[in-house]
């Protein structure tokens, strides 16, 4: 896979992309064959257990997609710019993507804003690096939201993402997250640029669908929100195997010849 593979892939077939943090979940959703893995910045919340993804560091982003990076034959690698990476200057930001592609070996970096980004994007594009766009919910900016809640839902709002998404198309993006919009806006923003979008809560008409790899397989429950559909519970199974493992090793059933050396 790469990038301009992605790019023909609008309106022809859907994209499937999911996050992965290590080199087994990244095996696991490579030989799945999806489109796109993205080490994104939830690993803060699902990996870290912390609140929001502002404090997850350039270091511990890179740390994470080299794992990923040793798992994946086929998929492209997306790698999230972490809060404050690329906010500061664009000369930084060119640096810092640098350095996640050098020392990583994955594909592109993805970058939550708009607008205001635009002179940002194109600066790491000329330099090479492929920039995935991300706009609707940005977790980054949390402490300007206040919450989750769905964004773009009142036309002065709206109108601003349908704007960001013309402007960063113009930057040189090659495909945009839209995160927690209504489903019509995602539409409009979807028929409105020529590169993907790629929703996660925001309906059936983007270009291609993303979901957090442990909310999809049912292995983070802290809390689920609406747009999240578990294709499996594997932390209930985890538990149950764990419980019945600590029953086994108590009552001396675990392990058995099979498990033994002579
Ligand atoms: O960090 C992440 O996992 C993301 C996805 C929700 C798109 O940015």
């Amino acid at each position: 896979m790469n990038v301009p593979k992605i790019v023909a892939m609008k309106s022809k077939e859907k994209i499937s992309m999911i996050t992965a943090y290590d080199y087994t979940s990244a095996r696991i959703a490579d030989e799945a064959g999806v489109d796109i893995i993205l080490v994104g910045d939830s690993l803060g919340m699902v990996m870290q257990g912390k609140n929001s993804t502002i404090p997850v560091s350039l270091d511990e982003m890179i740390y994470h997609a080299k794992m990923v990076k040793a798992g994946v034959k086929n998929a492209l690698i997306v790698v999230d710019m972490p809060f404050m990476s690329y906010q500061a200057d664009y000369v930084e930001a060119v640096k810092n993507a640098g350095k996640i592609i050098k020392e990583t070996e994955c594909d592109a970096v993805k970058l939550e804003g708009g607008k205001e980004f635009a002179v940002t994007i194109n600066a790491i594009v000329s330099a090479g690096i492929p920039v995935m766009g991300h706009l609707g919910l940005t977790p980054q900016s949390i402490n300007i939201f206040g919450s989750y809640k769905a964004r773009g839902k009142d036309e002065r709002e709206a109108k601003k993402i349908l704007d960001d998404a013309k402007y960063i198309q113009e930057a040189g993006v090659f495909s945009i997250v839209l995160e927690s919009v209504p489903k019509n806006l995602a539409k409009e923003v979807t028929e409105s640029v020529a590169v993907p979008t790629i929703g996660i809560g925001a309906g059936v008409h983007t270009d291609g669908q993303v979901l957090v790899y442990h909310d999809m397989l049912g292995l983070f429950d802290d809390f689920k929100p609406k747009f999240v559909k578990r294709y499996a519970h594997l932390k209930k199974d985890a538990v149950e195997a764990i419980k019945t493992y600590t029953k086994e090793v108590k009552e001396e059933k675990f392990p058995t010849d099979e498990h033994s050396y002579e």
